[in-house]
């Protein structure tokens, strides 16, 4: 059975990871922690994942890369947590061109995570998280498969080769995001040289659709790989 990269990949002991976290913060930050390795995202990564599938109220969500399951269980976590769902004020319903019953409707909430070398401890994590009933599972490279869904938001974190990561964000960007949609791309930062220079090929990709000007963006810089968030524009709402 081939490996990826990443699966080659040691980990040091994280012992304090393994502890429980205060209650108050409950078992989802304690499975985010337990699941750091070298090879996955970071904690903050994860973090903004889950409030930003929350926030935009996510019902379909697109995962390029899903190694050990950490960026899994952060969406697959909002996709539940939305499904709870909450109560906002009416006074908080004010913008015209939204169908509030509609956006706060029950939905069919999925995740569809995408890696051609699928993991036990991702399979284990999302299931030991509850969450296998929001993810499906396609087992393949992202570029042998065509998706019809309409995503809210496409996390790209599976080729990290400058062609790969572009070939995604054309495919999956032009014909699956949903106007307003986002999409993040992670580890801007990465692959240094002995002068101490950033030669990631994310950042390659993430500076010329920049440069384009058509998406609104925002790096969060984590201090770790960190990433890029950007926004399709939705000529209905943004004029
Ligand atoms: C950096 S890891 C992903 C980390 C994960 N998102 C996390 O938050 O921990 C990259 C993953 O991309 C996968 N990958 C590599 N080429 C891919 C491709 N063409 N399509 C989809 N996934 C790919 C690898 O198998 C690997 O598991």
């Amino acid at each position: 059975m081939p490996q990826s990269l990443e699966q080659q990949m040691y980990t040091e002991p994280l012992l304090h990871n393994q502890e429980i976290v205060d209650p108050y913060f409950g078992e989802f930050f304690t499975l985010m922690r337990r699941s750091l390795v070298s090879g996955g995202s970071e904690l903050g990564l994860g973090m903004s994942l889950f409030s930003l599938a929350v926030s935009i109220r996510a019902t379909n969500i697109i995962e390029i890369g899903r190694f050990k399951g950490f960026s899994t269980l952060c969406l697959a976590s909002a996709l539940k947590f939305l499904d709870i769902g909450w109560q906002e004020p009416l006074q908080h319903k004010q913008r015209p061109n939204i169908d509030y019953a509609a956006l706060e409707s029950a939905k069919n909430r999925r995740l569809y995570s995408i890696d051609p070398f699928p993991t036990t401890e991702a399979d284990s994590l999302i299931q030991e998280a509850c969450l296998t009933e929001y993810v499906e599972f396609i087992n393949q490279r992202s570029q042998d498969i065509d998706l019809e869904h309409q995503a809210d938001l496409i996390f790209i974190d599976g080729d990290h080769s400058y062609e790969g990561c572009k070939q995604d964000v054309f495919k999956y960007v032009l014909w699956n995001l949903r106007p307003g949609g986002y999409f993040i791309i992670h580890d801007y930062y990465g692959w240094y040289d002995n002068q101490q220079r950033n030669n990631s090929p994310i950042k390659a990709v993430a500076d010329e659709i920049i440069a384009e000007g058509v998406f609104q963006h925002l790096l969060i810089d984590t201090c770790y790989p960190s990433f890029v968030v950007f926004r399709n524009p939705n000529p209905q709402i943004d004029t």
